[in-house]
């Protein structure tokens, strides 16, 4: 039976307590022998002790890997002098030297679960927000210029190679799932704001020269603005978005804000040799250390890992392992005894994950 290597970082604040739960709740469902789960240092506290926020050593075994584990990074006031955070550098870099060009979040209302969008039930609220995550305007991370303090400008870049693969990603998701809650469509919902910016007209165009390799696909659009309007008032609509990078950043937060916030958000960053899962969420420094933060979104994100390592590898047990986890996390939260902070509950971090855990026997 294939073993797979993860690399895990844990990273800042409450990234340690999150992704060591992940990985219990890994160890639980896949056994020991699947995984060679080996721990690595990265962040901002690393980068305070050591000058590197992503360690050579680190990079390298993620390069190397079937997967990476991360719990979260970043600390407010460990910034560099150009204002930015260092944290944030861990992930940054990871995308763009590993060319995770797809940043896919799942949007899902899971049972047990209320609603900020009143009268939406499980299974009306699914779809999945892919961000581009290579180029957009965070192609200027440390690019920017400022002028004598008075100017500064940030450029949003657009490859061609870059629209076409994240919106090809998106189109063959779309047909892989099962269509909008609303009318079982498979839809691409193109976010942008075509009608200001020649970049997001490009953006636009080039996916539309790829939807027309996918009949079988409805091919929809959405201004970045008008779109934040649709997703509280038809969520039921979505299906696929595909977005650049800004904005995705943007509107993925407020769809995981529907349902249920960023402790229950997970997140996949996809290549074509490397994938990278975390929760959308940050590292929540105000909770560290306090056993009081939400594992959910990591655990989710790991039940991604596991999901997506197994369609590459044809490894049906590890899907099965993957749809074990994630039926266990909806389990706990429908049950409604074990149910933590950000969910309205008190149950600390390890009472969530050892709920899990006793699900998956
Ligand atoms: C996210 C986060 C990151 C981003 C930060 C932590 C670099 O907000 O993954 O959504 O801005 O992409
Ligand atoms: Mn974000």
């Amino acid at each position: 039976m294939k073993t797979y290597d993860i690399v895990s970082i844990d990273g800042d604040g409450i990234g340690p307590e999150v992704c060591q739960a992940a990985i219990r709740v890994l160890r639980q469902a896949c056994g020991e022998k699947r995984l060679n789960i080996s721990p690595y240092p990265g962040g901002a506290r690393h980068y305070q002790r050591s000058g590197q926020v992503l360690p050579e050593e680190t990079y390298q075994a993620c390069r190397q890997s079937d997967a990476i584990l991360h719990g979260a990074a970043g600390m407010p006031g460990i910034v560099y002098p150009d204002g930015t955070e260092v944290g944030n550098d861990l992930h940054l870099q990871l995308r763009f030297k590993l060319d995770l060009f797809a940043n896919v979040r799942p949007i899902r209302l899971y049972r047990g679960v209320r609603s900020t969008l009143a009268d939406w039930q499980p299974g009306q609220i699914d779809y999945v927000i892919v961000r581009e995550n290579t180029e957009g305007l965070y192609a200027s991370r440390g690019a920017g210029t400022n002028l004598r303090g008075e100017v500064v400008t940030d450029t949003l870049v657009m490859t061609r190679k870059g629209v076409e693969r994240v919106a090809r990603f998106s189109f063959e998701l779309a047909r892989r799932r099962k269509g909008a809650p609303r009318d079982g469509k498979r839809r691409v919902t193109v976010c942008d704001k075509a009608n200001i910016l020649r970049s997001y007209a490009f953006f636009r165009a080039v996916c539309d020269e790829v939807a027309r390799e996918f009949d079988d696909v409805e091919i929809d659009y959405a201004y970045a603005d008008a779109i934040t309007v649709h997703m509280l008032k038809r969520p039921d609509f979505y299906d696929v978005i595909v977005a650049e990078n800004m904005f995705g950043d943007i509107i993925s937060d407020l769809g995981a804000g529907t349902v249920g916030g960023l402790g229950i958000a997970p997140s996949g960053e996809l290549g074509l040799d490397h994938g990278l899962f975390q929760g959308a969420h940050g590292s929540a420094p105000d909770i560290a250390g306090q056993d009081r933060a939400s594992p959910l979104a990591t655990i989710l994100s790991a039940a991604m890992m596991l999901r997506w390592l197994g369609d590459r590898h044809a490894d049906e047990a590890l899907v099965q392992d993957a749809a074990r986890i994630e039926t266990a996390v909806e389990t706990v939260l429908a049950q409604g005894m074990v149910v933590p902070a950000d969910q309205g509950g008190s149950a600390r971090c390890s009472e969530v994950t050892e709920a899990v855990c006793r699900l998956l026997g």
